[in-house]
């Protein structure tokens, strides 16, 4: 089975090595820039505590990154999905709906948590596609420039 693993000292020079196709890398931050960003913060409202994970194959091989983002005291959204990507290699092999079914369960488990938000550029088919297929619903905000969309847990 894929798994989830936290983004570690052991682990964190392999997963910068992980790199998205060349059109596609205006739709996601570095995986080094997301790694300093769950170590010092970000400027978002509010304080939110990240947590970011490699994805891995069966093999134990990195494929993939995932970075979410926690605030329970949050009034519209106490869950994020803040980044997700797979290897250019590695695409189309079901690792990026592995990572977001393993976010989902992890939430799902939290009662503080209510609602869970994403946010994609506007022309990314696949992650409109990937997160519409887990019933996120957009709700016509553009946050920062993407689209903003929300699955509601409970
Ligand atoms: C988006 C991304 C994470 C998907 O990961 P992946 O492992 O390639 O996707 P999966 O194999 O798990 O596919 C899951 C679903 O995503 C959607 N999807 C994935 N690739 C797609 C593509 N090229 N075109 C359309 N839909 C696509 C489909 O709904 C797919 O389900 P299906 O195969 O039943 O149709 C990956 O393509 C990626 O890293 N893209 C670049 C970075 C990015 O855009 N990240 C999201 C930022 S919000």
């Amino acid at each position: 089975m894929p798994e989830l693993r936290p983004v570690t000292k052991e682990n964190w020079q392999a997963l910068i090595r992980l790199k998205v196709r060349d059109d596609q890398k205006n739709f996601v931050a570095s995986n080094l820039y997301s790694i300093a960003q769950a170590q010092f913060g970000d400027e978002f409202e509010g304080h939110w505590d990240l947590f970011a994970f490699g994805i891995y194959d069966d093999g134990g091989q990195p494929v993939g990154f995932l970075m979410y983002g926690l605030n329970f005291s949050h009034p519209d959204q106490q869950a994020y999905v803040q980044r997700l990507m797979v290897d250019e290699k590695f695409q189309g092999k079901g690792f990026g709906r592995f990572g977001m079914e393993k976010a989902l369960e992890i939430f799902r488990a939290d009662e503080r948590i209510k609602v869970v938000a994403i946010s994609y550029e506007p022309e990314n088919e696949a992650a409109r596609k990937l997160y519409a297929g887990f019933g996120f619903v957009e709700t016509g905000r553009i946050v920062e420039d993407e689209t903003e969309a929300v699955l509601k847990l409970r």
